[in-house]
Formats: C-alpha cells, sequence, structure tokens
C-alpha cells in the first residue's frame, strides 16, 4: 500500500469524482428521509495543497486550481465549487477536502457516512477530519469487506462510493466482484465507482463484467485530459454510476464538455456519458 492521494488531491480525477459526488448528494438532500453513505477508500480527508506532496505532483494546479479560476461554469457544478470555496479562505486554495470531507459536509441531522482506510495512518487523519461531524465516522479497515458488513444500511436509502487506488494488477476484477456482491446485498442502493482510463482494455473489460453481471441501470461518465497515449500518465478517468442515471445524466452531460473545455492538457480531450444497461 504505497498510494497516497496526497500526490494527486484535487487532480482532474477527483474533479469529475467530486462534481459528480455533489450531485448526488444534492438529489438524496432532495428528499428528507434520512440517507446512508459508505465511502470504501475515504483517503485522509482533507489535503494539504501547501505540503510537499501536492506542490511536487502540482496536479491540482491543471485540475481545481484552474477550474475554479475559469469563467462561465455551468450551475450543475455550483455545489462541488461552493463546497471547496467554503474548505479554503476567501480567495486561497490551501486545502483540496477529500470525499469523507465533502459527504461529511452534507450530511443533514439523521443522515450517517461511515468512511473506509485501510492505511492506518490515512485512517487516523480521517478520524480527526471527520470528529466534529455528527453523524460521520472513520474506520480502518478493508473497504471492500464494509461492503459486505454494512449494506443493506437500515436507513435503506443511499450512496455507495468506492474509489480504490489501483495499485494492484487485478483490481478493475475485485471491483467489478465487489461491486456485483454488493448490489445483490442491496440493489436499491447508488454506487458511484471511479476507474482510471489507462489501460483501455482493461476499463472495457470492467465495464462488461457489469452488464453481464446483470446490474441494472449502469451508466459510465468518461473524460480524457488529453490523448490517451500509451500506459504514461492518467490521460482521464470514469464513473461507473448504479441507479443513478435519473440524477445523474443530465448534469454530467451539463459538466463534462465543460471539464473538457477548462480543463484540458494537450490535443485530443474528449469525453462521453453512455448507459451500460436499462432500468
Ligand atoms: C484514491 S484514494 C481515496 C480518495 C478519496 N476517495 C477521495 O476522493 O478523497 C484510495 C485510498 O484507498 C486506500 N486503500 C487502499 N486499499 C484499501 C482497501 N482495501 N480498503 C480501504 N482503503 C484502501 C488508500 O490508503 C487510499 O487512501
Amino acid at each position: 500500500m504505497n498510494y497516497r492521494h496526497a500526490f494527486h488531491a484535487g487532480n482532474h480525477a477527483d474533479v469529475l469524482k467530486h462534481a459528480a459526488l455533489m450531485v448526488l448528494l444534492g438529489y438524496l438532500k432532495a428528499k428528507p428521509k434520512p440517507f446512508f453513505v459508505l465511502d470504501t477508500h475515504g483517503g485522509r480527508g482533507l489535503y494539504d495543497l501547501t505540503g510537499s506532496e501536492a506542490l511536487r505532483s502540482g496536479e491540482f494546479r491543471h485540475g481545481i486550481a484552474r477550474l475554479l479560476a475559469a469563467p462561465d461554469l455551468p450551475a450543475e457544478l455550483a455545489p462541488y465549487l461552493a463546497a471547496i470555496r467554503a474548505a479554503n479562505p476567501p480567495g486561497a486554495l490551501d486545502v483540496y477536502p477529500g470525499s469523507p470531507a465533502l459527504i461529511a459536509g452534507a450530511l443533514r441531522r439523521g443522515d450517517r457516512l461511515i468512511a473506509c482506510d485501510l492505511h492506518p495512518a490515512e485512517a487516523e487523519a480521517l478520524g480527526a477530519v471527520l470528529k466534529p461531524y455528527r453523524g460521520a465516522r472513520a474506520e480502518a479497515r478493508d473497504g471492500y469487506a464494509a461492503l459486505k458488513a454494512l449494506l443493506p444500511p437500515p436507513e435503506r436509502r443511499g450512496l455507495v462510493l468506492i474509489d480504490p487506488p489501483f495499485e494492484k494488477t487485478d483490481e478493475f476484477q475485485v471491483l467489478a466482484a465487489a461491486l456485483t456482491l454488493a448490489w445483490k446485498r442491496w440493489s436499491g442502493g447508488v454506487y458511484l465507482i471511479w476507474y482510471p482510463l489507462k489501460d483501455r482494455a482493461a476499463a472495457d473489460g470492467f465495464r462488461a463484467a457489469v452488464a453481464d453481471a446483470g446490474i441494472k441501470d449502469a451508466a459510465c461518465y468518461e473524460f480524457f485530459v488529453r490523448a490517451p497515449a500509451g500506459a504514461t500518465g492518467m490521460a482521464g478517468s470514469g464513473l461507473l454510476a448504479v441507479n443513478a442515471s435519473f440524477a445523474l445524466d443530465r448534469p454530467m452531460r451539463a459538466i463534462l464538455p465543460v471539464l473538457t473545455d477548462r480543463l484540458a492538457q494537450g490535443a485530443g480531450a474528449s469525453w462521453r456519458a453512455e448507459r451500460l444497461t436499462p432500468e
């Protein structure tokens, strides 16, 4: 477990993932009934953009920093941008809130978040970040095991975010199996899964496995900041969403072209939104 999200916080992949996450949280909050969120791979929750990791990679400069400075952004991005601004002093970008902090900030009385991280130091930092939030808890555990242990939640309403580090070569297979198992336990939950687009064949295999598993209402939203060129660097990433097309499809079709335009890093930036399985 060498992956540290501090190098990547606020990059184009985080922008994609967290913009969609905020849309889904808004959708869950549209009804008064309490909801549950499981963030299986939570990370440390808050990232110092003035720290050595973030400055060394500089990835946030091509992601959230560019987006915050961009003109004419669609209303669908407003909840995400507001959450990033709220975490920072006026006009500054010193920290980047990770998924558990974004979710915790959206909880109402009665809503719950459990965010897991297997790395002890990340889980400890996450615990400190979530401490002020009633209803939010960090757990130092395997996020895939948490799917088995915690689903379905008693609320019977909510969201599962699966955002693995993709350090292992079989992560896509593990992910497809874990999603299938989780969906069988809780077919009514909303699922949001992030994946890298480094190896096109691996991502295609994952999407096909989800469709073959019989999972209903699955769609994917992908975005490349430049033309994919072999295995060097991550030119793009995608989200696989389940039970979310009603809430996510229209907003993502507004968000994706804008991200592609404002965050392009070279020729060949592109996006696509595609339904994988019917409702
Ligand atoms: C991509 S980062 C998560 C970023 C976070 N979701 C966000 O959006 O701010 C992946 C995290 O998964 C953790 N991790 C790796 N294997 C894990 C596992 N089996 N269960 C839970 N966490 C794991 C890593 O320590 C790392 O912090």
